[in-house]
């Protein structure tokens, strides 16, 4: 069952998760690391970055498995998600990029692309830790409302919702892309241990949906209860308000 920790500040969140991470990538250098886009994650990459400058954490033997990707993004493209991992994280820490995975959102075959990605996934022995942020909607990664607990990585299509949402890191709504690659819930749930982050009050009814309503499609995140060792650390704003 999950476990909640709530804690004042999103800088607190970012603290605690980046502490965290550290200690596990501390004693298994080699740490197979899930990692997720999107605001959420954003200070706690920044922690992580300055532990490894004033504590030397050493990101040379990691692997990184990134959740999602727009489709038709090249990888250079500001908004793509490969981009934002390079800015947030991957340029500022001595990760050898040959060890980092970002679904291929130019990929000219996406079935051979997904089934490839979830092999590399097994190949490197799974993933040790998931980090995931939420939609408000509920949606984990890129599976949306109505996603099955046993998905895959595929090709989704993005909700109106999701659009809209993201639309705000592009110049105009037409510019988000109506499709992306996303692992799957099947594929998350096989991480030894999920690290779900929310900060601010436009999370708290996601928060509450998947902690406290129906473990249901409806709200992928509430999948994550049937997860044994899953961690949903909120700041005050974000903590479930029923
Ligand atoms: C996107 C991402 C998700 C992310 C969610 C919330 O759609 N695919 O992985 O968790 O949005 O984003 P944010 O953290 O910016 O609120």
């Amino acid at each position: 069952s999950p476990r909640l920790t709530v804690v004042p500040s999103a800088g607190d969140v970012a603290d605690q998760v980046a502490r965290r991470i550290a200690a596990a990538i501390t004693s298994n250098p080699k740490l197979v690391l899930g990692l997720a886009t999107g605001s959420s994650p954003v200070a706690t990459y920044q922690r992580l970055i300055q532990l490894h400058r004033d504590e030397a954490l050493d990101f040379s033997q990691l692997t990184t498995f990134n959740l999602d990707e727009y489709i038709g993004l090249a990888s250079d493209h500001p908004q793509s998600f490969r981009h934002f991992m390079q800015q947030q994280l991957f340029d500022h820490v001595n990760i050898d990029l040959a060890n980092t995975h970002v679904p291929d959102g130019q990929c000219l075959d996406i079935e051979k692309h997904v089934a490839e990605y979830e092999s590399a996934i097994a190949t490197a022995g799974g993933i040790a830790i998931q980090l995931l942020g939420i939609g408000s909607n509920g949606h984990i990664a890129f599976n949306e409302p109505g996603s099955a607990a046993d998905s895959r990585t595929r090709q989704v299509s993005l909700t109106g919702q999701t659009i809209r949402a993201n639309s705000r890191f592009f110049d105009s709504v037409d510019d988000v892309p109506r499709t992306a690659i996303t692992m799957g819930i099947g594929t998350i749930m096989e991480a030894d241990q999920i690290i779900l982050i929310a900060t601010g009050d436009v999370k708290a009814d996601a928060i509450g949906d998947a902690m406290l309503g129906p473990v249901s499609p409806d709200c992928p995140a509430s999948l994550l209860r049937m997860h044994n060792d899953v961690t949903f650390f909120v700041d005050e704003s974000a903590s479930p308000k029923r």
